[in-house]
C-alpha cells in the first residue's frame, strides 16, 4: 500500500509505532521497522543523551530499515536537556522524529538542519495547524480514545480525523484507538494517510515488557481505562488498577486544590515497576481504550501482516462489494480482529 506517509518515511506499510515510555526500546522499534512499519524509540526513556545514542546504535544493529525517535515535551519534575538529545538523534543518523506534548517550535531549526522529518502528535485541529505552520512534515492526530495524553478537548477520532482532513495540507496519520485493519481502512476513509498505534504494539511478542502487562491488555475491556490528572490540565488515559483508584480518590478529596505533589507516588517512577517488574497495581501507566480490541499476543510481523492482508480484503471485497451489491453480510467486518 502506498500513501503520502509510506513515501515520506520510506516504509512499506502506513503503520507507525508511537513512542511509549519504557516500551519503545530498540527491540520493539526494530521489530516494527523490520515488519515494514516505522518503529520509534522513546527518547526520554533513556535517562541521558549518551544512553539514547547507545539505544539508537543498538537499533541500527537490529534493522537496516528506517526508524525514528520520539521526543516528548511534557511537564516533568525536572526538564531534560533537549538540545543534547537532539544532537544524539542527529549523530545517530535518525531521519524521523516524532514530537509530542508542547509545540516543538524552538527545536525545529536543529531538527531540520539534521535533515530530519518531524511528525508532531496533536490532539486538536488548531495544534495540527500550528504544527503545519512551524514546518512539521506530518501530524499524528491523536483522538480522545488514545492511551497517554489525549489533551483537554475530548474529541474522538470520528470527528477529529475528518476535521483534520478539512484543514491540513500536510499528511497525517490517525492515532488513538487503532488496533487492526478496520481501524486502518476507516482512518484512510476519513482522510488519514496511515495509522499510529501505541497500546496494540505492547501486546506483541517483541515488546520488551513484563508478561503481566501483555496479559493485562488481553484481559482488559474497553471500559477499563481511566482519565487521571484532569484537574492539572495534564490529562492521561491509563489502565485502571489499585494505584489508579487511590490516585482518583486523592483527586476527589483535594478537588481544585490538587497539586502534582499530592499524587507523586501514583505517577512518578511507576513505569519501571509496571513494565520491568510486572507490578500491575503500582499506579498510572498509559493505556488506550483499544485494550478492548486486543485478544492475542502475536509477533509484530504477524500483527502487521494480518492488518495489511485484512485491509486489502476489507477494501477489495467488503467495500467494493457494497458498490456492486454483492456484499451484504454485516458480520464480515466483525470476523476481523
Ligand atoms: C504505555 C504507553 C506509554 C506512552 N508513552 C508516550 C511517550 O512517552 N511519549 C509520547 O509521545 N506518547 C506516548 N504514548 C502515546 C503513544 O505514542 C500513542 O500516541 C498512543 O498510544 C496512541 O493511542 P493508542 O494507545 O490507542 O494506540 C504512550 C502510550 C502508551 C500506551
Amino acid at each position: 500500500m502506498k500513501t503520502a506517509i509510506t513515501e515520506m518515511f520510506g516504509i512499506e506499510h502506513p503503520i507507525i509505532q508511537g513512542g511509549m515510555h519504557y516500551v519503545g526500546f530498540a527491540e520493539l522499534a526494530a521489530a516494527v521497522s523490520n515488519a515494514g512499519g516505522l518503529g520509534i524509540i522513546t527518547g526520554l526513556t533513556q535517562r541521558t543523551p549518551e544512553l539514547l545514542a547507545k539505544e539508537i546504535a543498538r537499533c541500527h544493529d537490529m534493522t537496516d530499515k528506517p526508524f525514528g525517535v520520539n521526543l516528548t515535551f511534557l511537564p516533568t519534575f525536572s526538564a531534560p536537556p533537549y538540545p543534547e538529545y537532539i544532537a544524539a538523534i542527529r549523530e545517530g543518523g535518525i531521519k524521523v522524529v516524532e514530537t509530542a506534548g508542547r509545540s516543538p517550535e524552538q527545536y525545529m531549526p536543529a531538527l531540520k538542519a539534521g535533515g530530519i522529518k518531524v511528525i508532531h502528535k496533536c490532539t486538536s485541529v488548531r495544534h495540527s495547524l500550528k504544527a503545519e505552520q512551524i514546518g512539521c512534515d506530518a501530524v499524528s492526530v491523536d483522538g480522545f480514545e488514545c492511551g497517554g495524553h489525549p489533551g483537554e478537548d475530548d474529541m474522538p477520532n470520528m470527528i477529529l480525523l475528518p476535521r483534520a482532513a478539512e484543514e491540513l495540507k500536510i499528511p497525517f496519520v490517525a492515532s488513538g484507538g487503532m488496533a487492526d485493519a478496520r481501524s486502518l481502512v476507516a482512518a484512510l476513509a476519513m482522510g488519514a494517510a496511515g495509522m499510529n498505534m501505541g497500546t496494540r504494539f505492547i501486546a506483541t511478542k517483541e515488546a520488551p515488557v513484563h508478561q503481566n502487562v501483555k496479559d493485562a491488555l488481553v484481559k482488559a475491556s474497553e471500559l477499563d481505562t481511566r482519565l487521571v490528572m484532569r484537574g492539572l490540565r495534564n490529562t492521561e488515559r491509563v489502565l485502571n488498577n489499585k494505584g489508579v483508584e487511590h490516585l482518583l480518590e486523592i483527586e476527589r478529596e483535594k478537588g481544585r486544590q490538587l497539586k502534582i505533589e499530592d499524587i507523586h507516588d501514583q505517577v512518578a517512577g511507576v513505569y519501571p515497576k509496571v513494565m520491568i517488574d510486572g507490578e500491575m497495581d503500582a499506579g498510572a501507566w498509559s493505556c488506550g481504550m483499544v485494550a478492548g480490541l486486543i485478544r492475542d499476543i502475536p509477533t509484530v510481523k504477524e500483527l502487521i501482516d494480518r492488518i495489511m492482508a485484512d485491509a486489502e480484503r476489507i477494501i477489495r471485497q467488503r467495500l467494493t462489494g457494497f458498490l456492486d451489491g454483492a456484499e451484504q453480510r454485516p458480520a464480515a467486518a466483525r470476523a476481523i480482529a
